[in-house]
């Protein structure tokens, strides 16, 4: 069934339009993909959409399925894709570049996730090259920054967040430095179950704005959206989203199932109109 959503409303004061991003890492397959999407399309309302931008971002696999069902019925998704390589094509079997995911109308791409720096062994200048490859194809990357436990337990995460993201805006071509979003997501809070308090999680967006704006300047740092990740849930998303310097979450595990993401997005007490 094809109908109109309206669009999302930027934040009374800040300005910024939320984004929900569903990061569904290795699951799903296409056709689960689609099934999702329809499933989502027929759980969400109005009120929701009006709240925040909300972004699926698949395994590469089912990205053209998902663009097909979602031009096809008009939803107001956005397509991300949860990798890239920085090079737009030549002899690099196995990678997926920023004009392939650009033909698949892919808005966002998240770039430096924890577990492909852990597991596939991606330095700061990996993603600080990834995120100007993505924000040069004219895409947004979600930059993913966050600390581990012990760099936690030793008080160094200003510090841990600093070199990550001096390495990104080292490099970021200024034109795109607004759009760009970054991703909260403290190492011991993902796919845990503990989640950082909205309290410290709001504390570090501050010191993550606070950094873009002595390095960039305060214009663009206004515009930057801070996300905050890590065992997000229905029942924690609304103390995350009303914090002031918080402008959307990156959600892993909440995000595979339909009925769960829906009840995310649409968790009560629904936050005050934002207009
Ligand atoms: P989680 O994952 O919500 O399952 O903790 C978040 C992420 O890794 O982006």
């Amino acid at each position: 069934m094809s109908r109109r959503a309206p669009e999302p409303t930027p934040q009374a004061g800040s300005g910024r339009v939320r984004l929900v991003v569903a990061n569904w890492k290795l699951h799903h397959t296409h056709l689960e993909a689609i099934a999702f999407l329809e499933r989502l399309w027929h759980l969400l309302d109005a009120d929701d959409y009006r709240r925040a931008e909300i972004a699926i971002c698949p395994a590469f696999t089912a990205l053209r399925s998902a663009q097909l069902t979602i031009e096809t019925d008009g939803m107001p998704y956005r397509l991300g894709a949860q990798d890239v390589f920085w090079e737009p094509s030549g002899a690099y079997t196995g990678e997926v570049s920023v004009p392939m995911l650009a033909k698949l109308d892919v808005r966002y791409v998240i770039v430096g996730h924890s577990e492909r720096r852990r597991l596939f062994g991606e330095t700061d200048e990996v993603v600080a090259k990834k995120a100007a490859a993505v924000a040069s194809g004219g895409l947004v990357p979600i930059v993913c920054v966050g600390e581990v436990a012990e760099e936690r337990d030793a008080g160094v995460t200003e510090s841990v967040l600093e070199r990550q993201l001096d390495a990104v805006l080292a490099t970021y071509p200024a034109a795109a430095l607004g759009e760009l979003v970054i991703a909260y997501e403290p190492v011991w809070a993902i796919g845990s179950g503990t989640p950082a308090t909205p309290e410290d999680a709001q504390q570090v967006a501050r010191y993550v704005r606070g950094l873009v704006a002595s390095r960039v300047g305060e214009a663009a740092a206004s515009r930057v959206r801070v996300l905050y990740g890590g065992s997000v849930d229905v029942g924690n998303a609304v103390a995350f989203l009303a914090e002031s310097d918080i402008d959307g979450l990156l959600v892993g595990g909440a995000s595979l199932d339909p009925e769960r993401f829906a009840q995310l997005l649409g968790a009560r007490p629904r936050l005050a109109p934002t207009s």
